[in-house]
C-alpha cells in the first residue's frame, strides 16, 4: 500500500501556501474533482460513485462500467478473500476510468427492512458489516485507489435524510452504528464521508463525532469529506473537523471560510490540518506531483466476468430446498418453464447515486438457456405485467431520427428553438446533457417502432417546463416545479409524468420530450415508453399451463429500482404486481417449482412453504445469469448466508420505523436491531441472520474454547464439523456470545465471529473462529470508556442466530 506518507514533506508544502490558497483547496473544483494547486505540484483528485461499480465522472450511458453485485449480496458472502478480490476489481475499474477515490463502501446498517438504500449496505450486524467493509477497503486501497467509508453515521434510512435528527444513545452509537466505521479506520481507510443527517441535534458535517471519535479516539489520519452538498454553513463544520466540502465550486466554505479564518473564528491551524489531510490523500493516490511516489502498479483483475460470476453464486442464499429440488440435473430435464419478467429483465442494481451503466448484462434467462442448450427446451413466460412506470426508451426499440442509428437524438436549443448542439445517445434518460452557452431547452427525440399496435404509455421525466409530443402532436405539457431538496431525486430519479396513446399500426412514430433548463430544476430529463399490456389473466394462465407441462418451473420474482432506491424509503415489503398470485398458481401446478428472488433487501414471501426451493439472489450485478445458472444446475453450491434477518411479514418485524416525528427519528430499540430485536421480542422470523443452505448437510461435533480468557485479548474457538451429505461443501461456522448475568443491558446473544471450512462427503473439518477482544467489551456510558465484564459467558456455535448446534462456557478474567 502506498501509505508511507512523509508529513514533514507535506508540512513544507503547506508552508508555501497562502491562506487563500489553502482555503481554496477545501472545496471541490467541480462535482467530482478537488482543486489543483500548481504551486505545490498538486493535481486534481477525481472522485466517483460507487459502490457497486465505478461510474467515473458524469452520467453517460456510453461510458460503461463493470457492475458488481449489490452490497447486500456482498454482505451475504462471508468470504473476506473474495471481497478483497472484488475490491481489487473496483480499483482496476477506477484506474481504467482515471478515478482516484471510490465513494464506497456504504457502512450504514440494515436497521429497518424499509430502508431505501438497504441494497447498498452490508448487514444488520455491526461486526459482519465491519469485516465485510474492511476486506473490500483493503482490496481497493492495496492498488493506490482510495476507498470512502460512508455515511458517517446513522444514515440508515432515507426519509428526510437531509434534515432528520437521529436520537441515539452514546453506547448504542459506539457499539452498533459506529462500529463498522471503526473497523474501516482499522483497515486504513483513506476517506470517511460525513452524512447529511443530524445525530442528537447536530448535523453530521458539524458533529463532534468527527473530531472526538473518528480522529482523536480512532486515530483516523485521512480526509473527512462531506456528503454531496451536506455543508450548509461555513464555521461549524470547519471547527468540527470536516476537511473537504463537496461538490464545488460553490459551497459555504468557498464563499466565506477565508473570512472566518481572517476574523479568527476558525483557527488557521485547523485549516492547516485539513490541508495536511488532503495532501496526504493526494500523496497516497499519486496526485502530488514529482514529490509523490505515484500509484503502485495495480494488478488488474484479468478476467472480471469470471470473478463476478463466482461472486454471484457465492452470494446467492438458498433459504429453502424441500426434497432437494435443487440442484437441477440438466441430463434429467426435457422442458423447463422459466417464468416471470425478472428472468429476462433482471434488476441488477438499485436506484440512486450508486447507479452505473453496466457493460452488458447476462440475464438469468440467458444463463439458463446457455446451460441447457442442446439438452432441454427452455420456455419463457413473463406472466402478468408488473404494472411499472414506463422505462426510458433505448436502442432496442428506438432509432435516432437524424442518423437512423439505434438510440435517440439529444439536442440543445436556444430560446428561439435554434439548435446549438446535437448528439446521438443510447438512452432516453439523460442526466447530464453536454451544456453549451445559451442553452435554453434540452430535447430528446426518438423514432419508436411500436412492434404491436395498442395503447402505449408514454412519459416525460424531470422538473420545470416540459412537453411530450407524438408525431408533432403535444400530448403533455406543463410546469412541474421542483419542491424537493434531495440531490438524488432532483438530479437522478425525478418523477415521471405519463399519458396513454393508442398507436394504430406498426408504423414508427416520432416521440419528442423537451425540458427548459431553468435554475433549480435539476439536471435530469427522461423520455419513456411502455408497450400495451397483455391481459393479466391470460398471461397468468399461459404461465401456469407451461409450468404444468414442464419438468421444472423456475419463477423469477423481485422488486424494482422504483421501490429500492436512494432518496425514498420503501412503504411495504410485498413483491408488487401479481407476483404472489403467480408463484402460488405455478407452485400448485408443478411440485418442482423453484422461486428465485431478485431484490436488494427483504421482501415478504407468503407462499414460501408452498414452493420446492427458494433462492435469494439480491441485485446480482452484470453476471447475474451465469452465477444463478451455476447454482440452479449444481455447478457450484449456493454460498451465501443471510446478512440480515428476513421477516415473514412487515407486521412481524420488530424494528421498522423510518419516519421521523417532529424531525426526529428515535432509535428507541437501542442495542437491539436485527436478530437481537427478534430474540428480545420472542418472535420467529421467516429466516434468521446467518441462515443459508448449501447442497450438503453438516453435523456439529465439538465446540472448544479456552476455559479462561483475559479481558482485552482475542481468543480462538475450535468448532469440529462433519459433512454428512452427498456432496463436497463449504460451511460458515458462526459463533455467538451471551452474558446471562450481566450487570449491564445486553442483547440476548450477539454475533462474535465466523470461519468457513470445506469438507468432502463424510469428511471432517475444524473451523478456527477468532473472536476479537471487542466482541466482549461494552461502552460504559457513565465513564465514557470501553469495559469488559469478567465472569462467565455462554459461547455458542451454529449455523445462524436461530440455529445453534453447540455451546461451551467461557470465563473472562481480569486483564493481565
Ligand atoms: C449520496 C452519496 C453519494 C453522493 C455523490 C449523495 O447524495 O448520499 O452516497 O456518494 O451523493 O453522488
Amino acid at each position: 500500500m502506498n501509505d508511507d506518507v512523509d508529513d514533514d514533506m507535506i508540512d513544507r508544502l503547506i508552508d508555501k501556501l497562502s491562506p487563500a490558497q489553502k482555503v481554496r483547496l477545501l472545496t471541490g473544483a467541480t462535482t467530482w474533482r478537488t482543486a489543483a494547486e500548481p504551486d505545490i505540484g498538486l493535481r486534481q483528485i477525481v472522485l466517483s460513485d460507487g459502490p457497486a461499480g465505478v461510474r467515473g465522472e458524469g452520467w453517460d450511458e456510453r461510458l460503461t462500467s463493470t457492475l458488481l453485485p449489490s452490497a447486500s449480496a456482498l454482505g451475504a458472502l462471508w468470504d473476506e478473500e473474495l471481497l478483497t478480490d472484488l475490491g481489487r476489481l473496483l480499483a482496476t475499474e477506477a484506474v481504467r476510468k482515471g478515478v482516484d477515490v471510490v465513494l464506497a463502501p456504504t457502512l450504514n446498517l440494515h436497521r429497518s427492512p424499509l430502508g431505501g438504500r438497504h441494497f447498498e449496505c452490508f448487514s444488520e450486524d455491526p461486526e459482519l458489516a465491519g469485516r465485510t467493509g474492511a476486506a473490500l477497503i483493503r482490496g481497493v486501497q492495496a492498488h493506490g485507489i482510495a476507498a470512502t467509508a460512508k455515511h458517517f453515521v446513522a444514515n440508515d434510512s432515507e426519509t428526510d435524510r437531509l434534515t432528520v435528527d437521529v436520537r441515539v444513545g452514546e453506547r448504542v452509537l459506539r457499539e452498533v452504528y459506529l462500529a463498522p466505521f471503526e473497523a474501516a479506520v482499522e483497515a486504513g481507510v483513506w476517506l470517511v464521508m460525513a452524512a447529511y443527517n443530524s445525530v442528537n441535534g447536530t448535523t453530521m458535517t458539524a458533529s463532534r463525532l468527527l473530531g472526538d471519535v473518528l480522529k482523536d479516539a480512532w486515530g483516523f489520519d485521512g480526509v473527512a469529506v462531506s456528503d454531496w452538498a451536506a455543508v450548509r454553513t461555513a464555521e461549524e463544520p470547519a471547527r468540527a473537523a470536516l476537511d473537504l466540502a463537496m461538490p464545488g465550486p460553490h459551497s459555504p466554505w468557498a464563499e466565506s471560510l477565508a473570512d472566518a479564518v481572517a476574523g479568527g473564528r476558525v483557527p488557521e491551524k485547523s485549516v492547516d490540518d485539513k490541508v495536511r489531510r488532503l495532501l496526504r490523500l493526494a500523496h497516497r493516490v499519486g496526485a502530488l506531483g514529482p514529490g509523490s511516489p505515484g500509484r503502485p502498479p495495480a494488478t488488474p483483475v484479468r478476467d472480471p466476468r469470471t470473478l463476478l460470476r463466482r461472486a454471484v453464486a457465492a452470494g446467492c442464499v438458498l433459504v429453502r430446498n424441500a426434497d432437494e429440488v435443487l440442484p437441477l440435473d440438466p441430463a434429467a430435464l426435457s422442458t423447463v418453464a422459466v417464468i416471470g419478467a425478472h428472468a429476462a429483465t433482471p434488476r441488477v442494481q438499485g436506484g440512486g447515486s450508486a447507479g452505473v451503466h453496466p457493460s452488458g448484462v447476462v440475464t438469468p434467462l440467458d444463463g439458463i438457456r446457455t446451460r441447457l442448450r442442446g439438452r432441454a427446451r427452455v420456455l419463457h413466460l413473463p406472466g402478468p405485467s408488473l404494472g411499472l412506470p414506463p422505462a426510458p426508451v433505448d436502442a432496442d426499440r428506438c432509432t435516432d431520427p437524424r442518423s437512423g442509428a439505434p438510440g435517440v437524438l439529444v439536442r440543445l436549443l436556444d430560446e428561439q428553438g435554434r439548435e446549438l448542439h446535437a448528439e446521438h445517445r443510447l438512452s432516453g434518460r439523460q442526466l447530464e446533457p453536454t451544456l453549451v452557452p445559451g442553452a435554453h431547452t434540452v430535447e430528446i427525440s426518438a423514432l419508436l417502432r411500436p412492434g404491436n399496435a395498442g395503447e402505449w404509455t408514454l412519459g416525460v421525466g424531470g422538473f420545470g417546463r416540459m412537453t411530450l409530443s407524438l408525431d408533432e402532436r403535444v400530448l403533455l405539457q406543463g410546469d412541474f416545479p421542483c419542491r424537493i431538496d434531495d440531490p438524488a431525486v432532483v438530479h437522478v430519479t425525478p418523477p415521471l409524468h405519463t399519458v396513454r396513446a393508442t398507436l394504430l399500426s406498426k408504423r414508427p412514430v416520432r416521440l419528442v420530450a423537451r425540458r427548459e433548463l431553468a435554475d433549480g430544476t435539476g439536471r435530469a430529463t427522461v423520455l419513456a415508453a411502455a408497450p400495451p399490456e397483455e391481459d393479466p389473466q391470460a398471461a397468468l394462465a399461459t404461465a401456469v399451463d407451461a409450468a404444468r407441462k414442464a419438468d421444472a418451473a423456475v419463477v423469477f420474482v423481485g422488486t424494482t429500482e422504483h421501490s429500492e432506491t436512494e432518496g425514498h424509503d420503501r412503504t411495504g415489503l410485498s413483491l408488487g404486481g401479481r407476483q404472489d398470485e403467480l408463484v402460488r398458481a405455478v407452485a400448485a401446478a408443478n411440485p418442482r417449482t423453484i422461486v428465485v428472488v431478485n431484490s436488494g433487501g427483504p421482501v415478504e414471501l407468503p407462499w414460501r412453504e408452498e414452493v420446492g426451493a427458494l433462492l435469494l439472489t439480491w441485485f446480482p450485478g452484470q453476471e447475474a445469469g451465469g452465477g444463478i445458472a451455476d447454482v440452479l444446475f449444481g455447478r457450484v453450491e449456493p454460498g451465501g448466508r443471510l446478512p440480515t434477518t428476513w421477516a415473514a411479514s412487515l407486521a412481524d418485524a420488530p424494528v421498522t420505523d423510518t419516519r421521523p416525528a417532529g424531525g426526529r427519528l428515535d432509535y428507541a430499540e437501542g442495542l437491539h436491531i436485527g436478530y437481537r430485536a427478534w430474540l428480545r421480542s420472542g418472535r420467529t422470523p421467516a429466516y434468521w441472520f446467518g441462515h443459508g443452505l448449501g447442497y450438503t448437510t453438516w453435523e456439529y461435533e465439538s465446540v472448544d474454547a479456552p476455559a479462561r480468557v483475559p479481558a482485552g485479548s482475542p481468543f480462538t474457538v475450535r468448532v469440529g464439523v462433519r459433512n454428512t451429505g452427498p456432496r463436497p461443501g463449504r460451511e460458515v461456522v458462526q459463533v455467538y456470545l451471551a452474558r446471562p448475568d450481566s450487570a449491564v443491558e445486553r442483547p440476548e446473544r450477539w454475533f462474535a465471529g465466523y470461519a468457513a471450512v470445506r469438507a468432502e462427503p463424510g469428511g471432517t473439518a475444524t473451523a478456527e473462529v477468532v473472536v476479537p477482544a471487542r466482541a466482549l467489551r461494552y461502552w460504559s456510558q457513565a465513564d465514557g470508556v470501553w469495559r469488559t465484564e469478567t465472569g462467565t459467558y455462554r459461547l455458542m456455535a451454529g449455523r445462524s442466530a436461530g440455529d445453534l448446534r453447540g455451546e461451551t462456557p467461557l470465563t473472562v478474567t481480569e486483564a493481565p
